[in-house]
């Protein structure tokens, strides 16, 4: 079993005295020896400033840094082309190392006679100086010990400890789970294989209920509740509470907590199924705020203009950010929905907000006044570092609960049946563990931890960008960024500070949207969520005569190990998060020039997509890479589908039921289902039973208890043209839920059924 322990935390040393036969190094190897051997540490050297800047940045796991503060040797800061010539090289090294980690201990290795040169900011900033050959080297490495020994146990959050230290005291479990620590496992082949793949920690740390010393998820008691109070702390939340079955389950808490049947409600039609669920578990009366699209489809956000500001609603969703990184100002946004009770911002995407300022003010916890009850809902798994599923529901309450803690009691105790009865008896604590592991990790060094992704994310953006406008210009073509005209020429310091930088101002053309939809600069676009454009069809529209789908690209990618978020017809969204490096962007670009080179010679489909053309040889068998985007592109631009899709966004079918009745339809057995090519929705109105969510983009073009009628004609003309793009192009299905499709008849050809509520 694997123990965390001061071996652990390996000590840095940077000194060129090292090594060298003098006193001094000599000295200082005495020390390093006694902390090894004595003490049981672990150390890593090197010899000059610049190479300790490179180690500081790819190695969080320091116990200690011991800076030699007359370092001769210098070195340069990798990637930023900065010199440290100069007196002040040892001073930056100490800023550097504070400006990512607050906690970790420096100790400056100095010679008595330079007490001088080192200045007070400096000494502010360090935990202690030793002196060279000062004291007996088996002193020293007694502080070092202990500074590792002190620091190391501010790492781990209370939870995490808690959990480490109970595994690490070895108990006979007699309680569930039924591999009681593993051992079960061993008892097959199979299951010594699931041992040996996710090793003995994971599995020992897999416990029961009954283990006392963790608290109790249910009622947020003992170290559980401590961990949730930590996270509300640092993720700005009056009250926060864990979620173990992701933000699915975090939305329906939070909505069954507060809604009634009947009550009317506001919804983003771009909201997660999920929230659809809520609908039904509450019954309550849904009616839609409309998100502006462009022509690409790329979903923006919703027209505040549309909302009734005479409206009342119990309750409001809004999604923040949007797939594609649209963030909202969360004052304008609760301006615009002055008429709902509560506000719910769903951040599944967006649990980094507050950490930083790029985007201030663009969070649900960021709004200062209290005038009503405000939830977020994060997916801490998607973004930041937790497991699948593991979610949080972050609270700020209005001035008169936060004002009074019976009043704040008895919210927790109504809210707390929802939660409970979503909330399994079996809590699996590693993911509890790792909430509370994200959010120290917010904590301790968020802000850089997100200002390094930020960085990487603009480069590859800038990047993108010149790459293009190059190749324009010597009339070749490349991919395009979804971003503000400017990102390419402005320096990447000034893009990561400045929000207005990102701000979608109504009237600039690269996002495409309609000015009349998009009523003011209240939104922005998250640099972070990288949106590829292909060539083929611009933002408003504009067809060209060759085109290169996104949805063949990611195909490619994907068979070069390159894993996109999602696919729309023409463009492609990449997302950048705390795992992303800096390896993965480089082979990005190095793929989308191989891609071009393949396109360009027409490569054999059967060489660059084996798979494809060996399962639909009818189809591509002989094709050409270039012939292959070209007949996608023609059959899209002739098909209408973009148009029909964009088209069919902007209808919010009549209802003929809540998502509740078309529910019960479902259960009581009265649906069927039917070929959509056989639906009349002009002679013979249907309700739809579940909602329908085409993926790309993702966003619901029927909800359950619409009515598909003459009105929704739009959304029918969508869903067949969709059909006909994948009897053309097998291979290219996308994820369509709500939508059966039928094993193929004897011409190959698959049914698309939609389940309906039966007619009477
Ligand atoms: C906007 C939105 N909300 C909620 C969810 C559900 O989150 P989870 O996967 O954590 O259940 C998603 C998932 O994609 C989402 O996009």
């Amino acid at each position: 079993m694997k123990i965390i322990g001061k071996h652990s935390w390996p000590v840095l040393f940077v000194s060129d005295q090292l090594n060298r036969q003098t006193d001094e190094g000599a000295w200082l190897k005495e020390i390093v020896d006694t902390l090894i051997a004595d003490h049981g540490c672990t150390a890593m050297f090197c010899s000059a400033y610049g190479d300790a800047h490179d180690i500081i940045y790819s190695h969080e796991d320091l116990g200690t840094v011991v800076i030699d503060w007359e370092n001769q040797e210098l070195g340069r800061v990798h990637g930023k082309n900065e010199d440290l010539a100069g007196p002040n090289a040892a001073a930056r090294l100490v800023e550097y190392v504070r400006r990512r980690n607050a906690g970790v201990p420096i100790l400056v290795l100095s010679d008595r006679s330079s007490i001088e040169s080192i200045p007070n900011g400096v000494l502010e900033r360090v935990n202690g100086v030793i002196w060279k050959l000062t004291d007996t080297p088996q002193f020293n490495a007694g502080r070092i010990e202990r500074a590792v020994e002190d620091y190391s146990r501010t790492v781990l959050p209370a939870f995490f400890r808690n959990l480490v230290d109970y595994v690490a005291e070895y108990n006979f479990a007699w309680h569930t789970p039924g591999h009681m620590g593993g051992q079960g496992f061993l008892k097959s082949p199979s299951g010594t294989a699931f041992h040996k793949f996710f090793g003995e920690n994971v599995l020992r740390a897999d416990l029961s209920i009954s283990v006392p010393e963790l608290g109790s998820l249910l009622d947020h008691s003992g170290v559980t509740g401590e961990a949730e109070r930590f996270s509300a702390e640092v993720f700005g939340a009056d009250s926060t509470y864990y979620v173990l079955n992701g933000t699915s389950t975090g939305n329906q808490v939070v909505w069954r907590s507060q809604v009634s049947p009947g009550d009317r409600c506001l919804l983003d039609r771009n909201c997660h199924k999920s929230l659809s669920h809520a609908m039904i578990i509450t019954s309550a009366v849904p009616e839609y705020m409309v998100p502006v699209r462009n022509a690409l489809g790329i979903i923006g956000p919703v027209d505040f203009g549309t909302v009734d500001p005479a409206g009342s609603w119990a309750m409001s969703a809004l999604t923040n950010s949007t797939y594609d990184g649209i963030c909202y100002d969360a004052r304008h946004a609760a301006e615009a929905l002055s008429g709902a009770a509560v506000l719910h911002f769903d951040e599944a995407w967006y649990a980094y907000a507050k950490f930083h300022p790029v985007y201030a003010n663009h969070f649900g916890m960021s709004l200062e006044s209290r005038d009503r009850l405000i939830f977020c809902t994060q997916s801490t798994h998607k973004l930041l570092t937790a497991f699948s599923q593991a979610s949080m529901i972050h609270v700020r309450f209005p001035a008169d609960i936060h004002a009074s803690e019976a009043l704040r009691d008895d919210f927790h105790d109504t809210f707390n049946e929802s939660y409970m009865m979503h909330g399994s008896t079996s809590p699996q604590y590693s993911m509890v563990a790792s909430l509370d592991v994200a959010t120290k990790m917010m904590h301790d060094n968020g802000t850089t931890a997100h200002a390094d992704i930020m960085e990487e994310a603009i480069e590859l953006r800038r990047k993108i960008a010149k790459i293009r406008e190059q190749e324009t210009a010597e009339g070749d073509w490349f991919f395009g960024m979804w971003q503000p005209d400017e990102i390419a020429d402005t320096p990447t310091r000034e893009l990561i500070g400045d929000q207005s930088r990102w701000v979608l101002r109504p009237e600039a053309g690269w996002h495409g949207f309609p000015a009349s939809g998009l009523t003011g600069p209240y939104t922005m676009l998250d640099p972070i969520k990288l949106t590829f454009l292909c060539p083929g069809v611009d933002v408003h529209g504009a067809w060209s005569d060759t085109g290169v789908p996104a949805a063949v690209v990611t195909r490619y990618l994907g068979d070069k190990g390159i894993v996109c978020e999602k696919t729309d017809y023409y463009s492609w969204l990449l997302l950048n998060s705390l795992g992303t490096t800096k390896g993965k962007q480089g082979t990005l670009v190095a793929e989308l020039f191989r891609f071009r080179e393949l396109y360009e010679s027409n490569a054999p489909l059967d060489r660059v997509f084996p798979a494809l053309a060996r399962a639909h040889p009818a189809a591509y068998r002989g094709t050409g890479l270039r012939d292959h985007c070209q007949a996608m592109h023609e059959h899209l631009r002739a098909s209408g589908l973009l148009e029909s899709m964009v088209r069919s966004s902007r209808i919010i079918p009549d209802r003929a039921l809540i998502p509740a009745e078309a529910y019960r339809a479902i259960v009581k057995k009265r649906v069927e289902f039917v070929d959509l090519d056989c639906i009349d929705p002009v002679n013979d109105p249907r309700t739809a039973a579940v909602m329908v969510v085409p993926y790309p983009p993702g966003i619901p073009i029927l909800m359950g208890g619409e009515l598909l009628n003459e009105r929704s004609l739009p959304i029918l003309e969508y869903l067949r043209a969709r059909h006909r793009f994948e009897e053309a192009f097998p291979g290219y299905e996308g994820d369509m839920h709500g939508i059966d499709r039928s094993p193929p008849d004897a011409d190959g050809r698959c049914r698309w059924e939609i389940m309906l509520v039966k007619k009477d």
